[in-house]
């Protein structure tokens, strides 16, 4: 794991949006993995900006999401393949076809998960997944005492997470309360991750997240499995962090990382 400090929201954002074009130019039929959320709405937003101004190619790229609300149809506004269309599929030269997400409102769940984890594998399995993380630590919706070697599955969300999306609802009362969600063991078996995290509410978390045991209980620690995770965070998220000097001297020293330091 490696752990990127920028000094805020928008130049965190950008480090990882020109990670994501340069894996994408290296390879333009890429399997990425996406996620959703606030802290994604940036990375989209300069997504389409580089499509638009740079000619960011997205014609031969497949998609996968991490998750989607149970019970939600692709034209909800609370469904995740909403919040893909309006923030970037719409945007972008990719082909619909080529853009995946589990079908919340499918008549057999377990099914659809299973249809998921062989679509992942039809297609040669997840080349770049991007993560954002819950308060309470999970990834994708891999909720507390989710098993480090989980499959896409059904998952009830927390009250943290259900608290946590509830102003999209307009009431957590309002929040789906089930979710279908990659599982860990789906999210370790990506080529290479990157997870972004911006803002003071997700310092706790990160802190834990990076440095902390790896438990169940927060399933982003399971991130310090992975062969090649990179965690992006602002100032603000890096805050409670311990070995931040020696985050920052591999970022402005190893080669890997030249690129991104003007
Ligand atoms: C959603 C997802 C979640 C979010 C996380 C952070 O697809 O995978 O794990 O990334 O809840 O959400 P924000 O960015 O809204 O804080």
């Amino acid at each position: 794991m490696e752990v990127i400090i920028r000094s805020d929201a928008d130049a965190a954002s950008l480090l990882v949006a020109r990670m994501v074009a340069k894996e994408i130019r290296a390879n333009p039929s890429i399997v990425l993995g996406l996620a959703t959320g606030q802290t994604m709405e940036r990375v989209y937003a300069l997504l389409v900006q580089m499509h638009k101004k740079e000619k960011l190619d997205f014609s031969l790229c497949r998609t996968f999401n991490l998750d989607e609300y149970v019970g939600l149809g692709t034209k909800d506004s609370g469904s995740y393949r909403f919040y893909m269309k309006h923030h970037l599929f719409d945007h972008v030269n990719i082909d619909p076809r080529n853009t995946h997400l589990p079908d919340g409102k499918s008549a057999d769940l377990d099914k659809e998960c299973e249809r998921y984890e062989k679509v992942i594998e039809r297609n040669g399995g997840i080349d770049l997944q991007l993560l954002g993380i819950g308060k309470a630590g999970h990834i994708g919706f891999n909720e507390p005492l989710s098993a480090l070697r989980s499959r896409t599955r059904v998952k009830a969300l927390s009250p943290t997470t259900l608290n946590q999306n509830a102003a999209m609802f307009g009431g957590s009362d309002k929040v789906p309360q089930r979710a279908i969600t990659m599982g860990v063991g789906t999210i370790l078996e990506c080529r290479k991750c990157i997870l972004l995290a911006t803002g003071d509410s997700k310092a706790n978390i990160i802190a834990k997240a990076v440095e902390g045991p790896i438990t169940s209980m927060i399933s982003a620690t399971a991130l310090q499995l992975h062969r090649k995770c990179t965690v992006v965070v602002d100032e603000e998220a890096a805050s409670k962090l311990q070995a931040t000097d020696y985050y920052r001297w591999i970022f402005d020293n190893e080669p890997e990382w030249q690129d991104y330091r003007t």
